[in-house]
């Protein structure tokens, strides 16, 4: 009966532990063409307990927590009650100074959308999301638009801001994006360490 207590308690933990993931966003891929392509995956899906890396491999980029109607300007600058996450310049120095910058997923933001950019591509489209609802009217490709209408060249003729409505035309896109994130196990050793201790007890 210990024996069968103590290993379901382990099989309960390990399966909490084994379910909290490190989600990688790439930062720095070749923007000339197609700012967006900054951040790689460009959306993705993170539950509690995840964390988010932002992992910066080339160029001179910030990742920047924003709002949805203030894409390049920080979540913290629009709404000084937002404690937004910001990187700062991470300059890799043509990839020899590689740095991450991790965004765990706790309890006060679980399940809420998490809008970010990048300060140098913002005007041109380097941005994205995480846990973005795609059926809500606030898509990944509206926040996209809001950058660039914004802060763009054609910001100062246009001072409308994009809600789409739909979300036709933006859900191919969002399945390609999350699929692209890259996924790893965490294993949190110092979980399973009480269970251990607990089952010693039983
Ligand atoms: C980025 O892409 C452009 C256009 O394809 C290309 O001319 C340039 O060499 C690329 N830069 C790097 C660093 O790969
Ligand atoms: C630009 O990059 C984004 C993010 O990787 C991608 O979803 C989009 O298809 C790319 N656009 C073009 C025109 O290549
Ligand atoms: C970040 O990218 C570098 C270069 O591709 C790679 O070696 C490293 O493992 C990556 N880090 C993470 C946390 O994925
Ligand atoms: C990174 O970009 C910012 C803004 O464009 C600039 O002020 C800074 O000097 C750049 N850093 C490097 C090392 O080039
Ligand atoms: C600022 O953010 C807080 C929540 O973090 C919200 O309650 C408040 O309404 C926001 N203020 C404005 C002006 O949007
Ligand atoms: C990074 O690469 C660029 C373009 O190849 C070069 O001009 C620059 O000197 C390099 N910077 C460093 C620190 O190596
Ligand atoms: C987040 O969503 C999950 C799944 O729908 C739900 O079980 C959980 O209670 C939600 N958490 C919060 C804080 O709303
Ligand atoms: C975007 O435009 C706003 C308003 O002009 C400005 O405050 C902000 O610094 C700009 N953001 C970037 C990343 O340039
Ligand atoms: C996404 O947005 C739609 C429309 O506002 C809403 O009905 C749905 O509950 C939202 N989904 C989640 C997971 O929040």
């Amino acid at each position: 009966m210990h024996a069968f207590l103590a290993g379901l308690i382990s099989v309960l933990a390990l399966a909490r532990t084994v379910l909290a993931e490190n989600i990688v966003i790439t930062v720095g891929h070749n923007t000339t063409n197609n700012a967006s392509a900054v951040f790689q995956p460009q959306s993705v899906t993170a539950k509690l307990n995840d964390v988010v890396v932002f992992n910066f491999t080339e160029g001179n980029h910030t990742v920047t927590q924003s709002l949805f109607y203030a894409p390049c300007i920080s979540a913290n600058n629009a709404n000084s009650t937002i404690n937004g996450f910001d990187s700062g310049f991470r300059d890799t120095v043509n990839g020899t100074a590689i740095t991450i910058l991790s965004v765990p997923i706790t309890t006060d933001i679980e399940n809420q959308t998490l809008w970010f950019f990048d300060y140098n591509t913002c005007s041109e489209g380097g941005v994205g999301g995480i846990n973005v609802n795609e059926s809500s009217s606030q898509t990944l490709e509206g926040f996209e638009r809001n950058a660039v209408r914004l802060n763009g060249t054609a910001s100062s003729t246009s001072s409308s801001m994009s809600q789409t409505s739909t979300s036709t035309s933006s859900s191919s896109t969002a399945e390609s994006t999350s699929n692209d994130a890259q996924r790893t196990v965490v294993f949190v050793g110092a979980a399973v360490i009480p269970v251990i201790l607990l089952s010693a007890f039983l």
